[in-house]
């Protein structure tokens, strides 16, 4: 199913904030056209190894490769190209609540391509139309259920055809039914585009309903990585713990 090459690769990553360590060692491989879950616990560091990726953060040790290059030696401008093949739904969705749908999908070409006007019009049709929400270009997010402003969030983050997509919490929030449609979404994304994806989740029912490999991270570092059965029956006790829920 899925090729065996590398796209993304994290080498001994260390993050500090202050005297917080919050990536200690992380070491991660993610192969072309897979979904990797990272699960974890709230706060183990999730959301800052997607930020690493996208360059937002700086490690403070250790390289980050995308396509085999170190983009942890890149300059910002260098990085530009790089980041714009990468499409990222933010936790809580992020829309501009001032702005329409129409234009919180076309946010990113209108800023940074040479696009026109009616070019750019019929890339939100078709986004909005792959999330199934045709026709809502003006609307105002504060007219969306959550549901749909993730699916928006997915059109928007879609808008230079990324190679890799980064998921934050997709489904957080949502009822389970509505979590059900955004991780088929996410499958559905997978199969037609073939992209490579990450979706962070500290959710287990939608981490293993959309992954192919599971990543568990605790302590700043992946604990164990395997597809979804091994991970079930992980002979980790920290691993048992998680995945068996509060008590
Ligand atoms: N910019 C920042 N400055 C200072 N501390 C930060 C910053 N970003 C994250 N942290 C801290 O790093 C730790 C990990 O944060 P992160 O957002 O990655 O957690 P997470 O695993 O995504 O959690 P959640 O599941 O709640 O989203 C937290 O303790 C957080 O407070
Ligand atoms: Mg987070």
């Amino acid at each position: 199913m899925t090729g065996r090459s590398v796209v993304i690769e994290f080498k001994d990553i260390y993050k500090s904030f202050g005297k917080k360590e919050v990536l200690c060692g992380l070491d991660l491989a993610i192969y072309k056209g897979e979904t990797l879950v990272i699960l974890g616990r709230s706060g183990c560091g999730k959301s800052v190894t997607l930020k690493i990726l996208l360059g937002l953060i700086y490690p403070d040790q250790g390289q980050v490769f995308i396509n085999n290059t170190e983009i942890t030696a890149l300059s910002e401008k260098s990085l530009m190209p790089i980041r714009r093949r990468m499409g990222m739904l933010f936790q809580g969705s992020a829309l501009f609540d001032s702005l329409t749908i129409g234009e919180n999908v076309a946010f990113a070409l209108t800023e940074h391509s040479d696009l026109t006007a009616g070019e750019i019009e019929t890339i939100v049709a078709k986004n909005l139309s792959f999330v199934e929400l045709s026709g809502t270009q003006n609307m105002m997010p504060s007219e969306l259920s959550g549901g749909m402003k993730k699916r928006v969030a997915l059109a928007r983050a879609m808008a230079f055809q990324p190679d890799i997509l980064l998921y934050d919490e997709p489904t957080t929030g949502l009822d389970p039914i509505t979590a059900t449609t955004i991780n088929a979404l996410i499958r559905k994304t997978q199969l037609e585009f073939g992209v490579t994806s990450i979706v962070v989740t500290h959710e287990l029912d939608s981490g293993f309903s959309v992954a192919d490999r599971i990543a568990v991270m605790d302590d700043g570092r992946i604990l164990e990585i395997g597809d979804v059965e091994s991970i079930q029956n992980s002979k980790n006790e920290f691993v048992q713990t998680f995945i068996a829920g509060p008590k």
